[in-house]
């Protein structure tokens, strides 16, 4: 076991501005009832499909130990509900967090979830280590958003997983504008301030940068996540090669992104570009970072990270090899197949419903129908393509709806069999 990484202290000025904020301006919006997210969880397909996205080679568990670093008022609330046999912490550094979690903890009857004011610079004093952190829109909001990560990552199993949610700059250039246009005239996160925005919004002219993110961000027609995004005191963006590089200060090594497909130039309408099969040359970071520059409106990245010394390496599913038939494909729950209005050639045209870019479709032939509907969360990729002319197919098929976020793997069995 490594030792707890020291923090260093962030500036004590910004930290309590932030606080202070985040006091006043509570993130999310408060919610009162977690009914309809416990329904939502309820479905067995939907929690393994969750945990083998974070660990495609670890044998379904449902008793993890999980933190919620800046859990704000419901992250770590519904965690407890989405995993009742696991012990969940949720820490905060704004006293209206905890409070809003503690009701939602009493309501819910939630005794699987601690709750406790605390920066998660300080996460060491809990004396616990984790097997999941998860940290969402938190890091970037801090002076020291690397002193941040290498305390959450002294808190890590050798074996556990980060997810981690951070600001992408050329998405968020409208709100950048507008936070400076606020800086500069002084508009304060006050009551007033907010709503004086809010009027202001509507007369933005046709084409600003911000225009487009007002009408499909939903979380912005309430006045908290607009003077979250607009009236933050600190906040940073990370460009994909900047993401890396801060993974690498907190010695943590990149697994994969949440939604992978829209990173991925063989997916949607980057595979289609005259630059397709330069871009696909580069190393994987680059290309990444190309499809970045080339997307332009991407406005956060969701990253699914590891320790860098974790024992084996970084556990995700490999085609390369010879391991893949005894993969076991677990279907994302919430794909659709779709089978009107057509593409020509196609029998059938996937969709992830959480992708925004509409251009991540992918339209499949009769016989990739047909493994595709042969998913059951039980049979391998083998099992469910026995013979030795479907395997060609199955493997470039199987690995193609990994990347459309399709799929997740079970890969436990592949890993038993290799190390019996
Ligand atoms: C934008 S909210 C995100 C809340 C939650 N993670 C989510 O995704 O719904 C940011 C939260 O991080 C908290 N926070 C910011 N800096 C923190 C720090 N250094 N330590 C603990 N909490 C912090 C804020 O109080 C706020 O509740």
């Amino acid at each position: 076991m490594t030792p707890p990484h020291e923090p260093h202290s962030p500036p004590p000025d910004m930290a309590a501005v932030v606080q202070g904020f985040y006091e006043r301006y509570p993130y999310p919006q408060p919610v009162e009832n977690l009914d309809s997210y416990r329904q939502l969880w309820h479905d067995p397909q939907r929690r393994r499909a969750d945990h083998h996205l974070f660990e495609p080679a670890k044998p379904y568990r449902e008793d993890a130990r999980i933190l919620i670093a800046g859990c704000g008022t419901s992250q770590a609330a519904k965690h407890a509900v989405r995993w009742p046999a696991a012990q969940v912490t949720g820490i905060d550094f704004s006293a209206t967090s905890v409070r809003c979690t503690e009701e939602l903890k009493r309501k819910h009857q939630l005794h699987n979830l601690q709750v406790q004011q605390l920066p998660l610079e300080r996460a060491a004093e809990l004396g616990v280590r984790f097997d999941q952190i998860v940290c969402t829109g938190v890091l970037h909001h801090l002076a020291d958003p690397v002193a941040g990560l290498q305390a959450l990552r002294s808190v890590l199993e050798p074996d556990g997983v980060m997810h981690l949610m951070v600001y992408a700059p050329y998405g968020r250039t409208g709100i950048y504008l507008l936070q400076e246009f606020c800086r500069r005239i002084g508009v304060a996160a006050t009551d007033e301030g907010i709503r004086d925005l809010v009027t202001a919004l509507k007369f933005l002219p046709p084409g600003h940068p911000l225009e487009n993110l007002l009408r499909q961000a939903p979380d912005f027609r309430h006045a908290a996540a607009l003077a979250d995004a607009l009236l933050n005191p600190q906040d940073r963006a990370y460009s994909v090669p900047q993401l890396f590089e801060f993974l690498a200060q907190g010695s943590l090594s990149f697994g994969r992104w949440l939604q992978q497909a829209p990173y991925r130039p063989q997916c949607g309408a980057l595979a289609r570009i005259p630059q397709a099969g330069r871009i696909a040359q580069l190393p994987m970071a680059e290309q990444f970072a190309a499809v970045e520059l080339f997307r332009g409106t991407m406005m956060m990245h969701g990253v699914v990270a590891y320790r860098a010394d974790r024992p084996g390496g970084s556990p995700q599913p490999d085609f390369a090899g010879d391991a893949w038939p005894a993969y076991v494909p677990i279907g994302q729950p919430d794909t659709i197949l779709v089978q009107e209005k057509l593409p020509p050639g196609a029998a059938a045209v996937l969709i992830n419903r959480n992708h925004t870019y509409t251009d991540l479709y992918l339209p499949i032939d009769a016989a990739q129908k047909q493994l595709f509907q042969a998913i059951d969360g039980k049979r391998t990729i083998g099992e469910i393509a026995p013979g030795p002319a479907q395997r060609t197919a199955a493997r470039s098929l199987f690995e193609t709806l990994w990347w459309y976020d399709q799929v997740v793997f079970d890969t436990s069995r592949a890993d038993a069999s290799a190390n019996p």
